[in-house]
Formats: C-alpha cells, sequence, structure tokens
C-alpha cells in the first residue's frame, strides 16, 4: 500500500510540472488571442477624443487585463468583459470582438461608432449582457 502510493507520487512528481507548463503554455496563448482581438479594436478606432484611453492604456506592454475596460476572471484568466462606455470612440467593430471567446458582457454605450454589429458576436456562446445604445 505505501509502496503503491509512493510510485503514484512519483508519477505525479515527474507528470505535474510537465502538465502545468502544458497548461500555462495554453493560457499564454489563449490570452494572446484576446489580445490580438482587443487590438485589432483598437486599430478600428478613428478618433480617441478622450485621448487618455485607449490609444496609451491598450498596449502590449502590460496585460490584457491591465487595459481600461477590460476585466478577466478570476479563474482561467480570459477577458469577461468589456465596458469602454461613454469614451466618445469613433470607429467601426471589427469582427475580431468575435475571438474573445470568454466574454460575457460587453458595453460600448455612449460611443460614435457606426456600421453594423458584426455577426461574429453570434460567436459569442457566454455573452449575456450587450449594451450598445451609441451617440450622434
Ligand atoms: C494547447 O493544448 C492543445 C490540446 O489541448 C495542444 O494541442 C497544444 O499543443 C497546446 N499548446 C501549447 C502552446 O502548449
Ligand atoms: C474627434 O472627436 C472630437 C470630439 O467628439 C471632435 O471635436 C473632433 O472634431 C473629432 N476629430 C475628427 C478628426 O473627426
Ligand atoms: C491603464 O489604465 C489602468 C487603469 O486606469 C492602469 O492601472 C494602468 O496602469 C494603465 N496602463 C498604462 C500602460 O497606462
Ligand atoms: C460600464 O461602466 C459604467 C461606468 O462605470 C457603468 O455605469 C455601467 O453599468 C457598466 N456596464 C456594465 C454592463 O457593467
Ligand atoms: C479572429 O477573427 C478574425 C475575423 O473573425 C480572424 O480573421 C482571425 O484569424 C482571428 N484571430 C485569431 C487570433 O484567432
Amino acid at each position: 500500500m505505501e509502496r503503491s502510493l509512493s510510485i503514484l507520487q512519483l508519477i505525479a512528481l515527474f507528470l505535474l510540472p510537465y502538465l502545468f507548463s502544458h497548461n500555462l503554455a495554453n493560457t499564454t496563448t489563449d490570452l494572446k488571442t484576446d489580445e490580438s482581438s482587443l487590438l485589432a479594436f483598437k486599430s478600428h478606432i478613428t478618433n480617441d477624443s478622450s485621448h487618455t484611453t485607449l490609444g496609451k492604456n491598450w498596449t502590449t506592454k502590460t496585460s490584457v487585463c491591465n487595459w481600461i475596460g477590460v476585466t478577466c476572471g478570476s479563474r482561467n484568466y480570459r477577458v469577461i468583459a468589456l465596458n469602454i462606455s461613454y469614451m466618445f470612440l469613433e470607429g467601426t467593430i471589427p469582427p475580431h470582438i468575435g475571438n474573445l471567446s470568454f466574454l460575457v458582457s460587453l458595453d460600448i454605450t455612449g460611443n460614435r461608432f457606426h456600421g453594423d454589429l458584426p455577426e461574429e458576436l453570434a460567436h459569442l456562446r457566454r455573452l449575456r449582457v450587450l449594451n450598445f445604445v451609441l451617440i450622434k
């Protein structure tokens, strides 16, 4: 009994770091997807009149999870909410938004986006809140 346990423990000792690093690598990869989705979003903003905001803040120098208006989940560390309401941004919403696969809440109210909402939004199966009352 004791022996078989210690063999299991030995296996676990060798396997765990492997599984752990594998998972970590994947988390990073997935957060990179979120990052590139949001950078695409930013590149479609033509007039960031509030200056302060996305232009200077949404950079690869810091994790997406520290960006203004972005909230990450505490467990899986993916972007779960985007709230950029009343930033008076102009531009269009690119299809890349549909790659934020863990997004639950999207609030783009109070901006001057034009064009249609991309149909890729329908890919967001976890999306529960969508506020997009735009201004002129
Ligand atoms: C992420 O996981 C998938 C399978 O779950 C695997 O095929 C892929 O190689 C992993 N990626 C990295 C960077 O480890
Ligand atoms: C950008 O937005 C500001 C504030 O809404 C406006 O005053 C300015 O004319 C806009 N600039 C361009 C190039 O559209
Ligand atoms: C972006 O804004 C957040 C929240 O205000 C702040 O904590 C962070 O330091 C800012 N990052 C940069 C690079 O300005
Ligand atoms: C987004 O942020 C604004 C201002 O902080 C807040 O009033 C609004 O309720 C937020 N939207 C969502 C969906 O949480
Ligand atoms: C995100 O979505 C766009 C358009 O929907 C697609 O072309 C692109 O390859 C995707 N990017 C990633 C990193 O998955």
